[in-house]
């Protein structure tokens, strides 16, 4: 079986986090984010991986190399330009040889990519979609069908209030080759805006797979903090994808033995990680690997990545601070902040809400 993964977005709402690292790269529990999502397809019995890559696509490939690490056979197919979803499809055309499943690279799911395989492999159509029941249909395509799944209808963000329904793509298809027929070659193609939208028109049989699983797109820092929170919660079990590629952090619940001094549960610390023992660190926090926190510091619901170094007496709540950032003594940064790698925060400085900093540049609220 054969997945293709699109990872060529640039990561916008992600930025700063996404002007260093792909979005596809970005960590979670310090495992970049594709590389759990190639475990899944692994286990799901996914022998060969082809990555739609656009944006920064060396840093995917010299962390992923040919994939044998995984278990799997990657290959990488890197635009000049943006193709767009279903572009991105096409120009993997000629590494395609049966029925595939197409993987948008942002999404946090326990989808079980077999079972929908099985439902492929009963209706027989030209391919299945997975979808999921959200409260704001909105921001994601909507998607319609009837009792037997059959989709009539899909809708790419429509407008507030005019949403035909609740269920929405969740982004995992499984396609017959012959969708690629439907594609112009060369050109940039929406697959939510143009080929779904026109197959269907078409009469073309496309099958719904609604399920209940855990489902996120992790696109947006809102987000990609939930993430971590519902892990930590318990609510998507990282079971052995953790174990196997996690590194040496180490999850902490409460109750736990040895829990270090300065750490509140539910917590992730890395590997190499320095606490003073008069922190504050947690509920709800994800210290990377070699970061660094001192005397007297409180950071609560907040990501760390690898390589931070928060300072004496400074205060930090809701935020994501990337690889190499340095916070100055006494420094407050509020909730929804995103700090980009490498970034130096004063002493003492005062970072409002939902600010966006980058190395060099001056905050942006
Ligand atoms: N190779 C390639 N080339 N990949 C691309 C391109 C491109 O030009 N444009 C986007 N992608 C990749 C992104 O990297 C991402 O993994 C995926 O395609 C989807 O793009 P997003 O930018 O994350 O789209 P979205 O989240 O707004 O909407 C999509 O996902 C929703 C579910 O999260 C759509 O598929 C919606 O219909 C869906 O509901
Ligand atoms: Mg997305």
């Amino acid at each position: 079986m054969q997945a293709v993964v699109l990872v060529g977005g640039e990561g916008t709402r992600l930025r700063p986090l996404t002007y260093g690292t792909p979005k596809p790269m970005v960590p979670l529990f310090g495992v970049p984010f594709l590389e759990r999502t190639l475990s899944r397809l692994r286990e799901a019995g996914v022998a060969e991986v082809i990555l739609a890559a656009g944006y920064l696509p060396k840093a995917i490939e010299d962390h992923l190399g040919d994939g044998s690490r995984l278990g799997l056979r990657i290959t990488y197919v890197v635009e000049d330009e943006p193709l767009g979803t279903a572009g991105a499809i096409k120009n993997v055309a000629e590494h395609i040889r049966g029925p595939f499943f197409v993987l948008n690279g942002d999404i946090l799911t326990s989808l079980d990519l077999r079972a929908m395989l099985a439902l492929h492999n009963r209706k027989r159509g030209l391919g299945v979609l997975h979808l999921i029941r959200v409260e704001d249909p909105s921001a994601f395509g909507c998607v319609v069908h009837d009792e037997q799944g059959r989709i009539s209808r899909f809708v790419e963000k429509p407008p507030k209030g005019q949403e035909p329904c609740d269920e929405v793509n969740a982004g995992t298809y499984l396609l017959e080759p012959s969708i690629l027929d439907a594609i112009p070659a060369g050109q940039k193609v929406s697959i939510e805006r143009d080929t779904f939208p026109k197959l269907l028109a078409d009469g073309a049989a496309l099958y719904a797979y609604t399920t209940a699983d855990y489902w996120l797109d992790v696109g947006r820092p809102e987000q990609y903090q939930q993430a971590h929170r519902d892990v930590l919660d318990g609510h998507l079990a990282l079971g052995r994808l953790a174990d196997a590629t996690a590194g040496s952090g180490q999850f902490w619940s409460a109750g736990d033995a040895g829990i270090p001094k300065g750490v509140r549960a539910p917590a992730y610390i890395g590997d190499g990680v320095e606490i003073d023992p008069s922190a504050l660190v947690g509920p709800y926090a994800i210290v990377g690997d070699g970061t660094k926190i001192g005397p007297r510091a409180r950071v609560r619901d907040t990501v760390l990545w690898d390589h931070v170094i928060i300072e004496s007496d400074s205060h930090i709540e809701g935020a994501i601070l990337a690889s190499g950032v340095r916070v100055g003594s006494g420094a407050h940064i509020a909730t929804g902040t995103v700090i980009g790698h490498d970034a130096i925060i004063e002493s003492s400085a005062r970072i409002p809400a939902d600010a966006r900093i980058t190395a060099g540049e001056p905050a942006q609220t």
